[in-house]
């Protein structure tokens, strides 16, 4: 029997790991572990457990449609009562630890180092009194109780998820709490109490070229992605960018170094935005972001380091016109600074992150885009919204010239489906184009018909379908049933069937942007 580790990420942010055997459901895991992951009839009927899965393989057992429909699989959506795991998991559970039963474990160990690389930088590392009861995904944090105060701050864990001692980067400022225990009172041997693992800025299973980019101590959660993946095996070339404010902010290089040195996959490069610095590279990270490191939008982003490094990045890719297939970014809040700062005087660096409670992730902004998936359904959406006006001027007025077209249009893209997958996606996408195209003609409005035009469903189609992928199998009889919706003259029919077949379009895009492999034009 083989046993796998599932991370349970709640809505609140908080992360819980079970184990699994291979044999048994996520949901009976759960329950032993006493996590009440929502719950009812445990039989793959009603949907309550519906989950997203971010990574992992599984067998998704025995449900019905209602429960779980060929769209939301396709998603990546599956169910903990029926779902046994193949592979390590991670869940997205739409509840919060609370409604659960459960809450973000609390960790004691003592103090085993403290390195002190700068004025600016001081790293710390703890041996738990019970390591194993501390899992978490690189990339996540905890809150740290800063001794001898009451409060907590949050600090990312900058070691691999597999090291016996866990390890931190803190930005050192005049007043922060953990910045005074550190330069003033820290000792090797001192205990300490966090709480954690939280956050949903982590490595996701890697499908394509990376590059990580880090302002200051946001290296920390980029170099526990690093570390595990060399323990993993690089699966794809990572390209890291580091931008600190000063030289003295600059630390692990010598880690660095050695990581590249020893893996071709991965190369970096760092860059200081104080002009008297001595490194090669003076500014900015965006001032390193080069096209081989952004693979055409064929990339995934991980971005950790002040609001306004995060903005600046996001600008400088849409001003580059590039949009990344994942963007994942940690939002760090700048401590101390000055009210008049603009976004372009912050430095690529971070400060000391805050959180008020052990439960707050106040000081803390994690978040994930896929713009890829954001514009293709901003795309469907726009064509959806310009049908329904169509559908008005046409209803009721076709000739039966035009119906006749109409039909023969819509009876055009069956051959190039079987069933849920393409035969022919280039087909299948110029038969789709021409069947949507008629009603527009048909209006004889110019206006519209440019508008329609002017979208990029058929670029976008073009370059994201291919041979085999699956498509949801009611997109041909949604172009049947328009048809005979038109030939009644129905227009609520029409209307009902142009919002439903969007849906199925944008779940059928959605599901082919996930499968792109690396390399796939974008
Ligand atoms: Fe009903 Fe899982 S609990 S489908």
């Amino acid at each position: 029997m083989t046993s796998y580790q599932v991370a349970l990420a709640f809505e609140d942010g908080i992360t819980r790991f079970i184990t699994c055997d291979d044999d048994e459901t996520v949901a009976d895991a759960s329950y032993r572990a006493r996590i009440n992951i929502p719950l009812d009839c445990r039989d793959g009927a009603c949907g309550t457990c519906k989950a997203l899965c971010e990574s992992g393989r599984y067998d998704g057992g025995e449900y019905i449609d209602e429960a779980l429909t060929e769209d939301e699989a396709a998603q990546g959506y599956a169910l903990p009562c029926q779902m046994v795991p193949e592979s390590d998991l991670v869940l997205q559970i739409p509840t919060t630890s609370e409604v659960a039963k459960t809450a973000a474990g609390t960790h004691r160990g003592t103090v085993t180092a403290i390195d002190r690389h700068s004025d600016s930088t001081v790293g710390f590392s703890v041996a738990l009194e019970n390591r194993a009861g501390l899992a978490f995904l690189p990339g996540q944090y905890v809150n740290v109780a800063v001794p001898g105060t009451g409060v907590t701050r949050s600090y990312s864990f900058a070691n691999a998820p597999s090291e016996n001692e866990v390890s931190f980067l803190v930005r050192v400022n005049e007043q922060g709490a953990m910045s005074e225990y550190l330069r003033d009172r820290a000792q090797v041997g001192d205990s300490l109490e966090m709480t954690g693992p939280m956050g949903s800025f982590f490595l996701r299973e890697p499908q394509r070229p990376a590059l990580y980019l880090a302002g200051g101590t946001g290296l920390a959660p980029l170099l526990s992605m690093l570390r595990k993946q060399r323990e993993d095996g690089f699966a794809y070339p990572v390209h890291l960018v580091y931008g600190v404010s000063r030289d003295d902010d600059l630390v692990h290089l010598e880690t660095l170094e050695q990581l590249s040195s020893e893996v071709a996959e991965f190369t970096y490069e760092h860059c200081v935005s104080d002009p008297a610095s001595t490194a090669p590279s003076k500014g900015y990270v965006t001032g390193l972001v080069r096209p081989e490191h952004v693979h055409d939008g064929n990339v995934d982003v991980y971005l950790c380091g002040p609001p306004a490094m995060v903005e600046s990045v996001r600008g400088h890719l849409e001003a580059e016109g590039i949009t990344p297939a994942g963007f994942y970014y940690e939002k760090f809040a700048l401590t101390g600074t000055p009210e008049n700062e603009t976004i372009e005087d912050v430095p690529a660096e971070v400060a000391e992150p805050v959180a008020a409670d052990p439960t707050s992730t106040e000081g803390y902004e994690i978040g994930e885009e896929h713009p890829a998936v954001a514009e293709s359904d901003a795309q469907f959406d726009a064509r959806m919204a310009l049908e329904l006006g169509v559908v008005e001027l046409t209803v009721g007025r076709l000739t039966p010239e035009q119906l006749a077209e109409y039909r023969i249009l819509a009876e055009a893209s069956s051959p190039s489906i079987d069933s849920d997958h393409l035969l022919d996606a280039a087909a299948f996408t110029d038969t789709n184009a021409a069947f949507h195209d008629h009603l527009f003609r048909c209006t004889g409005n110019e206006v519209l018909l440019e508008a329609y035009h002017r979208l990029e469903v058929t670029r976008l189609m073009t370059q994201v379908l291919r041979d085999g992928a699956w498509v949801d199998q009611q997109v041909p009889a949604d172009h049947a049933e328009l048809v005979e919706a038109f030939e009644r003259g129905d227009r609520e029919a029409a209307r009902r069937i142009v919002i439903e077949h969007s849906e199925r379009a944008k779940t059928t895009m959605r599901a082919a942007l996930a499968a792109l492999p690396a390399g796939a034009v974008r």
